[in-house]
């Protein structure tokens, strides 16, 4: 079924990508739902520190990230998965009001991870142009799982543009009006002033380096439109165990390009101090959504002495929802 314009969006998923769906960045087998086997997966029985441990060793292993993901050792997110991918687009798209939002916008999808499904998405729901960004070239460029993809939305009713004669990952992208960008703030830094609708992230912004946040958000803000909606999804849970365990490092330590290049970096950026600098940067903020635990899940007397002023509030939020405008 090839698309012409939009299409019907009779479609009706109904994957949770909140909370529990959200897909850490991992180093480790996994079966292909992890929602279903992280209870029993040796990784995820490990303490944080054996995890730590075992990053650290496993990360200075020469090798390329599509030969670990393919052993199933290494993988950002979950976007290979098609209904996943489809809630996580129609999640941001229907909450997000934009110029174009009707048919012929530019979008960008920050943090793509492990698939480039979300332009076939995109196109199907009227973009013109799909920047899709990411720090690494990480996604699966076997066009024959894309087919596969497109195939499980076509029978969910999806109208979405057709495969059947495309025989290239370039093709695909081109086929799709995609530019995928994997030089993560350098590529931010070539996209042209005022010219993006729609931006959205899941689980990305708490994976961007401490230094390269702010300037982040400054190139955001170039290069949308006036009127532009951005809608993310941050997880503050640490990619360890789901606690605040990354808090016990200092930030000397924390920051260090060995320990904050092993697979398990977040940049520990609370939800009061994000709002603050998407406000700085020039955004207006709404909070859609903030969750949060019933305790601080990591003892106050372990974290390093930085954390030592910030209020428990703080840190009980364990994930949120923004929508920012321009
Ligand atoms: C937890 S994964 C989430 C992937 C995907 N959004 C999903 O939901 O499956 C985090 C992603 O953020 C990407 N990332 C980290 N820093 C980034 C940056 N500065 N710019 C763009 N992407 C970045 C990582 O490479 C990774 O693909």
């Amino acid at each position: 079924m090839a698309v012409a314009g939009l299409p019907s969006r009779k479609v009706e998923t109904h994957t949770d990508i909140s909370e529990t769906r959200q897909k850490p960045c991992t180093f480790f087998p996994r079966k292909a739902d992890p929602d279903s086997t992280t209870a029993s997966s040796g990784y995820e029985l490990m303490p944080w520190w054996m995890k730590i441990a075992a990053k650290l060793v496993l990360s200075r292993i020469p090798h390329s990230y599509q030969t670990f993901a393919k052993l199933g050792m290494f993988r950002h997110g979950a976007m290979q998965d098609s209904s996943y991918a489809l809630a996580v687009f129609k999640t941001h798209f229907e909450r997000s009001e934009f110029p174009g939002k009707h048919g012929g916008y530019t979008c960008l999808e920050l943090g793509v991870g492990d698939s480039v499904a979300s332009a076939l998405i995109a196109r199907s729901f009227g973009a013109n142009k799909t920047y899709l960004l990411d720090s690494g070239r990480y996604a699966i460029e076997d066009v024959s799982v894309y087919k596969n993809i497109v195939q499980s939305w076509q029978q969910a009713q999806l109208e979405i543009q057709d495969l059947d004669n495309v025989a290239s990952f370039d093709e695909l992208l081109r086929r799709v009006k995609c530019e995928y960008l994997t030089d993560g703030l350098s590529s931010l830094r070539t996209i042209p002033d005022n010219s993006v609708d729609f931006v959205w992230s899941q689980a990305v912004l708490e994976h961007i380096r401490i230094g390269e946040f702010d300037e982040t958000l400054s190139e955001l803000l170039r290069i949308t439109t006036p009127g532009a909606a951005l809608s993310h999804r941050v997880d503050y849970k640490d990619h360890l165990g789901g606690a605040l365990d990354n808090h016990r490092f200092p930030s000397r330590v924390w920051e260090a390009d060995w320990m904050a290049g092993s697979g398990f970096y977040t940049n520990r950026i609370s939800q009061p101090d994000m709002i603050r600098r998407f406000e700085k940067a020039g955004f207006t903020v709404e909070v859609l959504l903030t969750n949060t635990w019933d305790v601080v899940p990591t003892p106050r007397p372990k974290m390093a002495s930085e954390f030592s002023q910030i209020p428990d509030e703080e840190l009980l939020v364990s994930g949120s929802d923004f929508l920012l405008s321009r």
